[in-house]
């Protein structure tokens, strides 16, 4: 259940890979949106009583005997709708149309010619231009149902955009909710603000909000572990839950000896004082230093950090009893990842660890609260929560933590050494202004000795590796280009401050061919 709100679009999810992409569209639109299965779509649309709907895309074809409809309550209630791939078929058969099996179809990149003016092009789009969209379809309309005119095609698709102006109903064969589609975002805000009239007022309040009552109704009386990373999207879910259910909620904070200087100070600060969070801090850096003696594979520490985390929690988590529900930080990146857009399975380059693994285990109920955010939107609505920008605006760190950065074997010496270099390099970087500015910086500790001269002796001590890069989602990137003196100045003190490093090295390697992370 979902407190009511005023201006919404339903999203009828017929199983595409990107329905998501749709809702933050149309948030980024302004208006707040909530994607539905289509099974449990015409409760949904009862229940919101939004002011449109958007059809998404899916994988069945609507020329096949049981494929998804759109629920009849939704075609006869007068409401805008607009249909995207599989929604524009299905709108089509059900409204009297004609829709062919494809032995062909279309797939990427596509150019549609525009033949008439629309709503949606307001704007944007004038009748004899031409503009780049993203296909992927096998079927296509091939008969209008009555009243629709075709105000734009492809080669492949004679009908790639539809319009009823009288029924305000719409759809098009492409998809406008990828990034591949450039306009999409444009046409799909025409879509809410123009055709349905919302005003594009909508804010993270309003998700907080809607958010806070779905935990409490998923919850009830129950109560809830969540674990800590030290990490923003964590930090975050805990803060929004504890928001909705208060103290049912106990956190978790497996501290695995692996953190930046002072960041499990800072959690345990945050969570107990500030925020009063029932939390469990578990000082764990003994077993996982003892277990990652004598490893230097990174898959096997990759691994055995993974594993170790689970069976820590675990632990702790018996000893708290009666949860029957896990909170993870799980964000809509995390649910997309692992199957790509194109449905091409993916190689594993690194087995990232994050809490992975654990519901199974453990047999518990999941509140994911964040699962429709991006990583912005996560920052954004942790502003909202009152968390500092200074936190919520923290470069990504990964679950491994350290054990990543120290290629070779990891030690409490080397973890030490690491931590105060990093420290001075970011002290620098955020001095410098320029912290906002990098997707992620830090500094890496090699197994490596070189020798040196300080005063009048002869040093044999560790090289240091700096690395900093930008990158709008960590899956490319590029290395950071610091202006003049800077990276000689960090140099130099860490050098002087940092006893066991007497060089340091600055990474320009982009993602691909490197990746951002060492190990
Ligand atoms: P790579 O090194 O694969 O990193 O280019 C891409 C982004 O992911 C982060 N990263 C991780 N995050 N668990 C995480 O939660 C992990 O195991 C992990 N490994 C890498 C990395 O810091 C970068 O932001």
């Amino acid at each position: 259940m979902t407190i009511p709100v005023q201006d919404s679009i339903l999203i009828i999810d017929f199983g595409s890979q990107v329905t998501q992409l749709i809702a933050r569209r149309v948030r980024e639109a302004g208006v707040y949106s909530e994607v539905a299965p289509f099974q449990s779509a015409q409760a949904a649309f009862e229940r919101m009583q939004p002011k449109g709907v958007i059809l998404s895309g899916g994988p069945a074809s609507v020329c096949d005997e049981g494929t998804p409809r759109i629920p009849q309550g939704v075609l006869d209630s007068g409401l805008p709708i607009l249909g995207i791939c599989y929604g524009q078929q299905a709108l089509t058969l059900q409204l009297g149309g004609a829709v062919e099996k494809g032995n062909s179809g279309e797939f990427g990149q596509a150019y549609i010619e525009i033949s008439n003016d629309c709503p949606l092009f307001d704007g944007l789009w004038a009748p004899g231009e031409r503009h780049q969209v993203w296909m992927s379809h096998g079927d296509k309309v091939t008969a209008l149902a009555a009243g629709f005119r075709s105000v734009a095609a492809s080669p492949g698709a004679p009908y790639a955009v539809i319009a009823d102006d009288a029924r305000r109903i719409y759809a098009m064969q492409f998809h406008p909710e990828v990034v591949h589609t450039p306009d999409g975002g444009k046409l799909i805000a025409n879509f809410v603000r123009k055709v349905c009239g919302l005003t594009g007022d909508w804010t993270m309040a309003e998700f907080r909000a809607a958010k806070v009552a779905d935990i409490r109704a998923q919850v009830g009386s129950g109560k809830v572990i969540c674990g800590l990373s030290g990490g923003v999207d964590s930090s975050v879910a805990a803060v929004l839950i504890h928001e909705a259910i208060g103290d049912q909620l106990t956190c978790v904070f497996v501290d695995h000896g692996l953190l930046r200087a002072g960041e499990a100070e800072q959690v345990v600060t945050l969570f107990r004082d500030h925020y009063n969070i029932p939390l469990v801090h578990v000082d764990a850096e003994e077993q996982f230093l003892s277990g990652l003696a004598g490893v230097t594979d990174p898959e096997a520490k990759r691994k055995f950090i993974g594993k170790t985390f689970i069976e820590v929690f675990d632990a702790e988590a018996k000893k708290i009893g009666g949860a029957e529900f896990l909170a993870q930080g799980t964000l809509y990146p995390d649910v997309i990842e692992s199957v790509s857009f194109t449905g091409g399975p993916s190689v594993t380059i690194k087995s990232h660890h994050n809490v992975g693994g654990l519901p199974e285990r453990m047999n518990m109920k999941l509140v994911e609260p964040l699962r429709e955010l991006f990583k912005d939107e996560v920052r954004a609505l942790g502003r909202e929560l009152g968390l500092t920008d200074a936190f919520v605006g923290r470069h990504p760190f990964p679950g491994p933590g350290l054990a990543i950065r120290i290629p070779g074997e990891v030690t409490k010496e080397r973890c030490d050494i690491l931590r105060k270099a990093d420290a001075i390099y970011l002290e620098e970087i955020r001095t410098a202004g320029l912290y906002d500015t990098i997707w992620q910086a830090f500094a890496v500790l090699l197994p490596v000795r070189t020798v040196g001269v300080m005063g009048d002796g002869r040093t044999y001590d560790f090289v240091l590796a700096l690395r900093a890069v930008t990158s709008t989602d960590g899956m490319t990137a590029e290395a950071f280009k610091f202006p003049g003196d800077f990276l000689p100045r960090v140099a130099t003190r860490i050098v002087n401050e940092v006893k066991g490093i007497n060089r340091v090295t600055y990474d320009y390697t982009s993602k691909p061919p490197g990746t951002i992370e060492w190990e």
